[in-house]
This record gives structure tokens, C-alpha cells and sequence, in this order.
């Protein structure tokens, strides 16, 4: 999506090698026309797909979850990373490796909100390692929905996430696939 890879080149940072920080329109604040766009993009690629609802995981994917959403008319469900009194007690839950905080953390999505008839597109900012998608697969597998395909804004492809996803036969929509980060350029697949 040449949009989202200019405005990449425009206005993203390359914090060493690795990590690539968008917050001026996509992690603190909010380009909204921008998303809107993704939306739409997300709608054209998926057009032929009946998709029942969008599942993300918090906190990033959510914005981007909801405006995408308004295009699908369906609800947005948003796995939970923290343990909450308020939740309810029958959840689907899956355990999740961070390497960028080097812990693990619990996602949970209560069993009122998915089940065997439910479509899914999963929506998210950044795919790195892959972790939180597999977390959001597991959970989509316990409760017998259907995985339609995973939508992310940014792939990191010198990490293994997408291979690894693409080699099990999940679909993988990626609008911007950086290759490589160098002396603070971002190069495109
Ligand atoms: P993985 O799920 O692909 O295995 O990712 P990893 O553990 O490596 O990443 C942890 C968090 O960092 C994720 O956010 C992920 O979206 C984000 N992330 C990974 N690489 C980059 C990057 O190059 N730039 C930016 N801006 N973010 C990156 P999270 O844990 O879901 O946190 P939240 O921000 O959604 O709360
Ligand atoms: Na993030
Ligand atoms: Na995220």
C-alpha cells in the first residue's frame, strides 16, 4: 500500500536495527484519515470473504481494529492482557511470549464473544515474531471458529512471524513489508 509506505518513509524512525516506531500516525497518535484508508484497503482484499468479526489484542491493535470494523460492519473483539475481576469467569486463554519485554503474558477472550460460527479476520499493528498471532489463533481454534486470515498494517520480514504463519497455510495480509533497516532507512520487500 504505497500510502502507508510513504508515510513510513516520511515520518518513521529506526531505532537501531530492529525496531521501527511509527507513533507520529499509528502507535501514540492517530492519523484517522490514514486508517480509514487501511480500512478500506482491508475491505478490498477481504471483499470476497464472509467475515463475522474482527479479533485484535490490546492495547495497539484496537484503533486500527475499529475503523477497519466500520467497513466489515461487524463487532471488534479485543483479547485481554490483563486479569480483570470484571471479566467473565469462562474465558478462551493463551499464553504469549514478548521478545521485545522478554516475558510472557496471558491473552484472554471470554467465551460469550467467539464461537464455532464465527469467521475471523484478525487485525494487527506490527507482526514481528509472530507471538501475539499465534496467541490469537489459539484462542480462535479452542472456541472452533474459523480463521479467515490475519491483516497487519507493518511485517518485519527479518522476523520469522510471517514465514512462520504463511508455511502453516494462514493467510497473511501485510500492506507494508520492511525488509531491512539500515543507517535509519527503511527498505521494502
Ligand atoms: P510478536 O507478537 O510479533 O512476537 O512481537 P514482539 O513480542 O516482538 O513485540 C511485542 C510488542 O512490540 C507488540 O506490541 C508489537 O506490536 C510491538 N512491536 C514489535 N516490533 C515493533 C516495531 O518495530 N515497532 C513498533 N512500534 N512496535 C513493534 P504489543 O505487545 O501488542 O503492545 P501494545 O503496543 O499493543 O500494547
Ligand atoms: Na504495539
Ligand atoms: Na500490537
Amino acid at each position: 500500500m504505497d500510502l502507508l509506505k510513504e508515510r513510513i518513509v516520511k515520518d518513521g524512525q529506526v531505532e537501531g536495527s530492529e525496531i521501527l516506531k511509527v507513533d507520529s500516525f499509528l502507535n501514540h497518535q492517530i492519523d484517522v484519515e490514514l486508517f480509514n484508508e487501511i480500512g478500506k484497503e482491508f475491505k478490498r482484499l477481504y471483499d470476497q470473504e464472509e467475515i463475522t468479526k474482527i479479533l485484535t489484542i490490546e492495547a495497539s491493535g484496537i484503533g486500527i481494529a475499529c475503523i477497519v470494523a466500520q467497513y466489515f460492519n461487524v463487532p471488534v473483539v479485543f483479547a485481554k492482557k490483563t486479569e480483570s475481576r470484571n471479566l467473565d469467569k469462562e474465558t478462551y486463554e493463551s499464553e504469549v511470549y514478548s521478545f521485545t519485554k522478554q516475558k510472557s503474558y496471558r491473552i484472554r477472550v471470554s467465551k460469550k464473544y467467539l464461537n464455532e460460527k464465527d469467521k475471523i479476520l484478525v487485525i494487527d499493528d506490527f507482526l514481528a515474531n509472530g507471538k501475539a498471532a499465534f496467541g490469537l489463533k489459539d484462542i480462535i481454534d479452542q472456541s472452533g471458529a474459523t480463521l479467515k486470515g490475519i491483516g497487519i498494517i507493518i511485517e518485519k520480514t527479518f522476523q520469522p512471524g510471517g514465514k512462520v504463519l504463511r508455511e502453516q497455510g494462514i493467510r497473511l495480509d501485510s500492506l507494508a513489508r520492511v525488509k531491512e533497516m539500515k543507517d535509519g532507512q527503511v527498505i521494502f520487500e
